[in-house]
């Protein structure tokens, strides 16, 4: 006899589940439930309205529960569930493919669909390396990251990323992997408003690994445009591009991770808008589909897949796939989420609301503990100040007090991270700063 029908479940038991990045014990204690979303709030099992200062988790750009996406979904389900996506394929997968070739800048026009960030990564990787392979360069196995990166959970991402607590704990991590110096320079940059002034030679961080490793070794570079999960770092002024010469120079591949920057973020459908440099493949996931169903994308430069499309044609030309890549489900809610993107131009409108956020965020400068303010697009960090021998104490306090005010803030060290949908009104932007601001000044 099952478990199950032994014993009825006790809903307000929290035992069972193991959270994902959460401090489990202290949550069980005291849980923090959200039982319902529409357009800029959630709402809290107590039935308070909660205003989304994160937009989720960097990824509902659009706002919860949007009728047009919701009904896409619906119908979607009632159609055609599941599709076998290997030697067989359905007609929404492809014509999201199509609409995100057409979004993105320059000759990437192929699209690899994956399940999440992580597995978006793990893609890309792997796909430097095949590449590599394909065009006779097979010496080239090494993936650079750069510290305080972080580009997901798998050990493709864990390993070049550069987040010490996301790999300590295993002990092990892909070999050839190396990291660049990260870019946060505060004693010169601090309180930059946009993307600060010193710090384009970081870049030639790359350089020294080149002297190391030698450029025949190096497969590929992998940065987030702006890191976000390590607390928001804007890239110095003219940084990026000279990452990027100086992978031409190489011939190193350039990846830019874009799950958080993508889709409007930044105030353009994707950060290479914004900081005029093309990668060489971009990963993608979060607010592909407004974070409704799960699902990732790999956009790929064309002459990376024609290197691929060689051998007898009833060859399979890449071993890789999920059961789920273009899942029906995730490719409807892509389509619906990408017409609300452009019907409600929410790109253009983060672009125009972006000075008004400037000067929100930085109406912080002064308040106990901030040490410094970051910006760009419709993303915050602001850097506390870590109480003596209690780092992440202090900024965990203000996300609790936050939230007992009805706003909900990220916190990743003693840094808070915003990042709201991009429907968010001027006064919603006043009222998540009146907040966060008195939850400063009462803390400890
Ligand atoms: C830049 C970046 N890459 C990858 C990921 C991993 O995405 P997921 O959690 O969907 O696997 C994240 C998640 O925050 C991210 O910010």
């Amino acid at each position: 006899m099952s478990k199950a029908a032994l014993k009825p479940i006790d809903t307000n038991n929290l035992d069972a589940m193991w959270m994902p990045f959460s401090a489990n014990r202290q949550f069980k204690r005291t849980p923090r439930l959200l039982v319902g979303a529409k357009d800029m709030h959630y709402t809290a099992s107590d039935g308070r309205q909660i205003l989304d200062g994160t937009a989720g988790l960097w990824c509902v750009n659009a706002g919860h529960c949007r009728e047009p996406i919701v009904e896409a979904i619906r119908q979607q389900a009632a159609k055609m569930d599941f599709a076998p996506a290997f030697q067989m394929g359905h007609p929404t997968a492809f014509e999201l493919a199509a609409r995100l070739a057409q979004m993105a800048p320059a000759d990437l026009n192929k699209v690899f669909f994956t399940n999440s960030g992580s597995e978006s990564v793990d893609t890309a990787l792997k796909i430097a390396l095949a590449y590599h392979q394909a065009t006779g360069q097979a010496t080239r196995k090494r993936l650079i990251g750069r510290s305080r990166g972080y580009h997901g959970v798998g050990f493709g991402g864990i390993s070049v990323g550069g987040i010490s607590a996301n790999r300590k704990q295993f002990g092990m991590e892909l070999p050839f992997v190396d990291h660049l110096r990260h870019t946060h320079d505060p004693a010169r940059n601090a309180f930059s408003r946009g993307e600060p002034a010193h710090g384009a030679e970081f870049a030639d961080d790359l350089e020294r690994l080149v002297q190391i490793h030698d450029a025949s070794t190096i497969a590929a570079v992998i940065v987030e445009p702006v890191a976000g999960s390590t607390g928001v770092l804007v890239p110095p002024k003219g940084y990026l591009e000279r990452l990027r010469a100086i992978c031409d120079k190489y011939g190193i591949l350039l990846i830019f991770d874009e799950v958080i920057t993508g889709f409007g973020r930044l105030g353009t459908s994707f950060a290479v808008e914004r900081f005029g440099v093309v990668p060489d493949m971009i990963t993608l996931a979060k607010g592909l589909t407004n974070a409704t169903v799960p699902m990732g994308a790999v956009l790929v430069r064309d002459k990376m897949y024609d290197a691929f499309m060689n051998g007898p044609d009833h060859m399979i030309e890449l071993f890789h796939g999920y059961t789920y890549s273009g899942h029906p489900l995730a490719a409807a809610a892509g389509l619906a989420t990408l017409d609300i993107y452009a019907k409600e131009g929410l790109f253009e409108r983060a672009a125009g609301l972006s000075s008004y956020w400037e000067d929100a965020v930085h109406s912080l400068k002064g308040l106990p503990h901030v040490i410094d303010l970051r910006n760009l697009g419709i993303v915050a960090g602001i850097e506390l100040e870590s109480r003596a021998g209690k780092p992440t104490a202090r900024a965990f306090d203000v996300f609790l007090d936050c939230f007992e005010r009805g706003l909900l803030v990220r916190t990743t060290g003693d840094i808070v991270a915003l990042s709201p949908p991009l429907i968010v009104s001027k006064g919603q932007v006043d009222q998540m700063f009146d907040i966060l601001s008195g939850a400063l000044k009462r803390a400890a």
